[in-house]
């Protein structure tokens, strides 16, 4: 989520509106402003993108008013809807509040401040705040806000502004970004310097704890608890888009690198160390209905289909149900043995793609029970589908997709744990290690993006090249189409994957000296089969990047090896260094790898 603040002697409406569009590459589903004017408190919010808003403010006119917060919105707690949107304010719209982060004794004081009157109208931990600064205001809005925090645990970043002190804006930072703008004669609050640069290059950056009260004249600085205090100013020396994709040179890097913390987002509160092992309470179904299943469908396209593959193999392994995966276009037509008895998981990241919603349709036609895997509250799928698990990747902004398909698998894999714990398919004593590991999955992938500098040889080796295979077994097979579908989507060289062992059955006679293959070998089972496929390829002069677990045989001169993890899991890790790998290719190769030729984000029509 994004926020911005103004005070000065400007018109706000306009500043908050262009900070909002710099920050929606943080969220997209709704946003707000809200405005101190002649006439009182002015909210103005809306569910859609920076433009809905727009088009809103478009067909009204606001008084004037130079002091202002807005908030663009990335849902995490209550769907995107105009209610659900921030800012929010207090029974009596004195108070509005736009706030990153979470609280987490909302529950709490919802409750207690129900009980005081309080009238709600939103379901977000967020409209909790306002309440609170209301309850606690006694004619000094920095005391109320100081008060508030008091009662509040969690993490956020805060901005608040009371028609009751219209000249001053409250900022406060715990755990969640924010930093104050110092312009001439004007002040700015931003989660992100990106909200702010167009106007001052000077900046405080609060840490945590620390608060900022804000008037035309002066930023104050202070701790939470009121102790004055005395920051350095820091001076940007970076330009617009460096600071949206925070020093990154594109998205994808970005979001490649971002997937440790994805991980642990997704798995968070999931999983525990001991019976029952998973925790997923946001399925409606119990456990007499999971039992009742007879087979699984997984249905997706593009990348998501490719995570599917891997659900499909998990689920299949641990809860021992038949699982067929299958890209959404074809499934619809091909009269799908759908019935009550099937659990269809529908796997999207945006939530939106049109193939993806007329299979989950039909699933519903025929009577399956669907449940969405994606990564977009609010998204049609999400509510579409009987039941939603969320990846919690957060915004996916690079078309070719990669935190939001490590996060699908790990999502994908919680969930066969959950159904083999619950159908009794796999004993605890297999259980424990696969939720140990899942675990490890987080700082296995950092340790594998340390190694990104070989990978970036190899990949500018290649970058002239035209032609190119991956090859695996099993999983390394579901890995190996995920890899050649990136290394295909942005850098426009030609790819296949192989199952490693079907090469010699027509395929062998492409490999001529030179013919560059990526091959993996994760798998312990398999590796020796690979191996003697790789070399069948060397033998024929091809040019060979091993990818492969510990343990394994030696592949190739050169090789890459993974972290150990449980096998099963290995996908999760094995995929981070093809990622990297078609990302350093499209860079070597010049091309505009956040927005590859041909293709969207989002795919809306069949
Ligand atoms: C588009 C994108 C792909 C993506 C596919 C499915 O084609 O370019 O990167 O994998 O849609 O998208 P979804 O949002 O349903 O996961």
């Amino acid at each position: 989520c994004g926020i911005i603040g103004y005070v000065g002697g400007k018109p706000s409406e306009r500043i908050l509106v262009e900070g909002l569009k710099k920050l929606e590459y943080r969220g997209y589903d709704s946003a707000g402003i809200a405005l101190c004017t002649e006439q009182g408190m002015k909210v103005v919010k809306a569910k859609g993108r920076i433009a809905e808003l727009e088009r809103l403010l478009g067909r009204q006119t606001l008084p004037p008013g130079t002091i202002g917060i807005g908030h663009t919105r990335w849902a995490t707690h209550g769907k995107p809807s105009d209610a659900n949107s921030h800012p929010h304010t207090d029974t009596l719209m004195k108070i509005s509040v736009v706030h990153n982060g979470i609280v987490e004794n909302e529950t709490e004081l919802r409750k207690e401040l129900e009980e005081q009157g309080a009238v709600f109208r939103s379901e977000t931990d967020t409209e909790v705040i306002s309440h609170l600064i209301a309850f606690h205001y006694a004619g000094d809005i920095v005391q109320a806000v100081q008060a508030a925090t008091r009662r509040m645990r969690g993490a956020y970043a805060l901005a608040v502004l009371s028609e009751l002190e219209p000249d001053k804006l409250v900022a406060v930072r715990l755990h969640s970004p924010l930093i104050i703008g110092i312009g001439d004669g004007e002040h700015f609050v931003g989660s992100d310097i990106p909200a702010i640069l167009e106007h001052t290059r000077d900046v405080y950056i609060l840490d945590d704890g620390e608060m900022a009260v804000l008037t035309r004249e002066e930023a104050r600085l202070m701790t939470i608890e009121g102790n004055p205090i005395a920051k350095q100013r820091f001076r940007v020396n970076w330009d617009l888009a460096t600071a949206e994709k925070a020093g990154y040179d594109h998205f994808m890097l970005k979001e490649i690198y971002e997937q440790p913390k994805a991980y642990r987002d997704t798995l968070e509160g999931r999983l525990f160390p001991r019976y029952p092992w998973t925790y997923l309470p946001e399925l409606s179904l119990t456990p007499e209905r999971l039992k009742q299943f007879r087979n699984v469908h997984l249905v997706a396209c593009g990348t998501a289909y490719h995570a599917g593959l891997v659900g499909k193999m998990a689920i299949e392994r641990w809860a021992r149900l038949p699982a067929e995966a299958d890209v959404a276009s074809e499934y619809r037509y091909r009269s799908p043995l759908a019935s009550p008895e099937t659990l269809v998981i529908v796997v999207s990241q945006s939530g939106e793609t049109a193939d993806t919603l007329a299979a989950l349709r039909e699933a519903k036609r025929r009577g399956a029970h669907t449940l969405a895997v994606t990564n977009v509250v609010g998204s049609t799928a999400a509510r579409e589908a009987d039941d939603v698990l969320f990846t919690r990747a957060g915004p996916e902004i690079s078309v070719a997709s990669t935190k939001a398909y490590t996060t699908q698998l790990l999502v994908l894999y919680v969930l066969a744990l959950h159904l083999a714990r619950v159908r009794g398919t796999l004993p605890d004593a297999e259980i424990e290690p696969v939720v140990r590991a899942l675990g490890e999955l987080p700082e296995q992938a950092e340790s594998v993006l340390q190694q990104a500098g070989e990978i970036r040889g190899y990949a500018q080796e290649i970058a002239s090249r035209e032609h190119l295979f991956f090859l695996g077994r099993g999983l390394d097979f579901a890995v190996a189409l995920e890899g050649s579908l990136k290394l295909k989507e942005i850098s426009y060289i030609h790819s296949e994957a192989y199952a490693a062992g079907e090469l010699k059955h027509g395929t062998l006679a492409l490999i001529e000296e030179g013919t560059p293959i990526v091959a993996l070998a994760t798998q312990p089972e398999l590796m020796s089969k690979t191996a003697s496929n790789v070399r069948e390829a060397m033998a024929r002069g091809a040019d060979v990047l091993g990818i492969v677990g510990a343990g394994s045989p030696s592949l190739s001169e050169r090789q890459l090896t993974l972290p150990d993890t449980h096998p099963a899991l290995m996908p999760a890790i094995a995929v981070v260094p093809l990622q990297l790998f078609a990302y350093y290719a499209a860079v070597a190769r010049g091309y505009d790898v956040d927005k590859p030729r041909n293709l969207a984000k989002s795919v809306t029509v069949e």
